[in-house]
């Protein structure tokens, strides 16, 4: 698969850049920016971007199948990305469900798939992915999780061999996943889970379950057990974390 990639020293988001030029695009351009004025993150937060510390990176793909064929997508790529980060070195890395990569139990990267297009159309899906190399403690924002970057964890990978990567790899990927689903990447997951086995809880809106994460089903719904039964659940709004 092929595809451009464009290269941006300062945007307001990579994820941005790309919606605004969705008539444009074809399945598998990409682009990555050496800053973010306005980086996004998950249920609307910031994505704190410095300047050439980071990577930050989208691709764009057309799902002809429509917005509902993008379920576990997000967990796809994750799937995706642990596995390159390992193969360039940083055997550690680990997927925490839905969708983000974590190294010594603590925030690497967050993952960020933005959909649009209407009902019974193809879905325009954007990718975007924030990995974090060498920032340091922000001076001026407050980063509400505990997270870590590859220089301080001793790790060296090459900025545009990773980008490479993870490019190269999303836009083979796609086609499976457009083809097969989730389920073809289902068993992938397990040994990348950095919980499984692991008690957690789950923050859903105010509400909060505790139990063991016993990975997930092949819809990618996060399998938890309480009380020894186990119960599934899936959706958006549900944050995990480690006890
Ligand atoms: C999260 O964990 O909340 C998701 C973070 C996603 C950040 C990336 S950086 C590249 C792309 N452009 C954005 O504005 N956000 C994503």
């Amino acid at each position: 698969p092929e595809g451009r990639v464009a290269v941006l020293p300062v945007i307001d988001s990579t994820n941005q850049y790309l919606m605004d030029r969705i008539a444009t695009l074809s399945s598998g351009d990409a682009c990555v920016a050496e800053y973010q004025g306005q980086g996004r993150g998950r249920r609307g937060r910031h994505w704190f971007s410095p300047f050439g510390a980071n990577l930050y990176l989208s691709l764009y793909w057309r799902l002809e199948q429509g917005p509902a064929a993008a379920i576990g997508l997000s967990l796809v790529i994750g799937i995706i990305m642990a596995e390159v980060l390992q193969r360039l070195g940083a055997q550690d890395v680990r997927v925490k469900w839905p969708n983000d990569l974590y190294l010594h139990d603590r925030k690497l990267a967050g993952i960020l798939v933005e959909i649009s297009g209407k009902a019974g159309d193809a879905a325009h899906v954007v990718i975007g992915a924030g990995i974090n190399l060498s920032m340091r403690e922000p001076v001026n924002a407050v980063i509400d999780q505990g997270w870590i970057n590859l220089q301080e964890a001793g790790i060296k990978i090459d900025r545009n061999d990773l980008a490479a990567s993870l490019i190269k790899e999303l836009r083979q990927a796609m086609p499976v996943f457009e083809r097969d689903g989730f389920a073809a990447f289902h068993q992938r997951w397990q040994v990348l889970d950095n919980y499984y086995n692991r008690p957690v809880k789950l923050l859903i809106g105010d509400r909060e379950i505790k139990g063991i994460a016993h990975g997930i089903d092949m819809q990618g719904a996060l399998l938890l057990e309480q009380d020894n039964t186990v119960k599934a659940y899936l959706g958006g709004e549900i944050s995990l974390r480690g006890l």
